[in-house]
């Protein structure tokens, strides 16, 4: 008979470390750790890359060693400066499904003067950055609308939100979301708005968890063909729409988040 053990997680071990790591913001080593338990190194590490996996934790080398952090406090929301723009554009072509083709760089060259004009002249609280270890890894703009289709409030939108693909699920998208909307009430804003495309079930996901739900206007859009003269100039008067199903970012995807 072969008998076939599994080696179950202690949660009780995991929650121990995660303490430690608390209570180390500058970060721990696996050795330290393992002292402070009084575990082998090996049976800490173990568990370290477990929690790496989930997402709990991460680490930063100091020379050739690890020094292990919690995954949310080692993050940090700041505003966006100009010199993030870079970062920015990064982060949504490691996202979007057309990176490379023609229109997408011109979608890009439009979502840079975009971003830009939004750091430079709107209010700094509704540019945000997430940062990790002094790195770029999440963005959220948004704008306060003061009129817009005979409503008799001030509206805040969400034009655009990303997360670098590699920092996914550590929290970042939670903590700027949190921290726009946080801003957007500091602002006397109760209202706050944004586009998702109906197919994309993981950002509606996200926008449930802020306290989104549908609203009760439907978007409508015109397909307006352009004269032959702007067709040949590249045909810039269309906002920089990409075809269906292909994206930069939402609200500027439909074409709203221009009217700042
Ligand atoms: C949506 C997005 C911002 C989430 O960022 P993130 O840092 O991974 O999110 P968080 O770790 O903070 O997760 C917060 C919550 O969002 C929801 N969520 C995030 N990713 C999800 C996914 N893939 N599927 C379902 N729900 C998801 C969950 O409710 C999650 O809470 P939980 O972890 O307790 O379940 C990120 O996936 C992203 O950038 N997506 C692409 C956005 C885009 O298309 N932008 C276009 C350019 S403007």
């Amino acid at each position: 008979m072969v008998t076939i053990s599994v080696e179950m997680p202690d949660k009780n071990l995991e929650t121990r470390i995660l303490k430690l790591l608390e209570k180390s913001p500058e970060g721990a080593q696996a050795s330290g750790l393992a002292a402070a338990l009084d575990l082998t190194r090996h049976t800490v590490a173990k568990y370290l890359l477990a929690l790496e996996a989930g997402n709990r934790i991460h680490y930063r080398l100091a020379g050739r060693t690890k020094l292990w952090k919690l995954a949310s406090s080692a993050m940090r929301i700041r505003y966006l400066v100009g010199g993030d723009l870079d970062s920015i554009i990064n982060i949504v072509l490691g996202i979007s499904r057309s990176a490379g083709t023609d229109e997408h760089k011109k979608a890009v060259s439009y979502l840079r003067e975009t971003a830009l004009r939004h750091i430079e002249r709107n209010e700094p609280l509704m540019n945000l950055a997430a940062e990790l270890d002094g790195r770029l890894i999440g963005f959220i703009i948004g704008e306060v609308r003061a009129w817009e289709f005979g409503q008799t409030e001030k509206t805040g939108w969400i034009n655009a939100l990303g997360v670098d693909p590699k920092h996914r699920g550590k929290g970042a998208g939670k903590k700027l979301g949190e921290a726009l909307l946080s801003n957007f009430r500091a602002l006397g804003i109760t209202r706050v708005r944004t586009l998702v495309n109906w197919y994309e079930g993981d950002l509606l996901s996200y926008f449930r968890m802020l306290g989104f739900n549908v609203f009760n206007m439907t978007p409508l859009e015109a397909k307006i063909g352009l004269p032959a003269s702007a067709k040949q100039l590249g045909g810039s008067a269309s906002g920089g729409k990409l075809p269906h199903g292909r994206k930069i970012c939402n609200a500027w995807q439909a074409g709203t988040g221009d009217r700042a």
